[in-house]
């Protein structure tokens, strides 16, 4: 029942597609815990990617995070991890599944929307990197 991060990148806020992802958390059964809007600073943006930073796309992918709001989530439920990143779809919109948030409203592989813990451990880092833990709703 582990707990993981899911944002809502700038272009879907620019685009009013937060509700719209929302919905598709609930209607998936997932649980918010936590939810907070913020624009992300370089620094802070350049820290969380940090696996990133020999990528072609780091830079490109920090300017683009920094670039307006992002909405953080905490998510929770049975088998969150796995079923966020199932209704994310893959990376590169492009490629991902039919009825997937990315496949839907993603328009690059960098404006691809949204972003999901990819493993229990990054899930851990990711939310504690966000959220302090009295922002965080405890499990019923
Ligand atoms: P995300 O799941 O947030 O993780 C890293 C992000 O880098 C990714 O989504 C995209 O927004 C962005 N990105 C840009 N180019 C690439 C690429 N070639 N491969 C993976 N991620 C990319």
């Amino acid at each position: 029942m582990a707990n993981t991060l899911g944002i809502i990148k700038p272009d879907a806020v620019r685009r009013r597609l937060v509700g719209r992802i929302i919905q598709r958390i609930e209607q998936e059964g997932l649980i918010l815990r936590g939810m907070k809007v913020q624009r992300l600073s370089p620094e802070q943006a350049r820290r969380f990617y940090a696996v990133h930073e020999n990528k072609p796309f780091y830079k490109s992918l920090v300017d683009f995070m920094t670039s307006g709001p992002v909405v953080l989530m905490v998510i929770g439920g049975h088998r969150s991890i796995e079923r966020w990143r199932d209704l994310m779809g893959a990376t590169d919109p492009a490629k991902a599944k039919y009825n997937t948030i990315r496949r839907e409203f993603g328009t690059s592989i960098e404006r691809n929307v949204v972003h999901g813990s990819d493993s229990p451990e990054t899930a851990r880092f990711e939310v504690g990197f966000f959220f302090r833990d009295d922002e965080i709703l405890p499990k019923e």
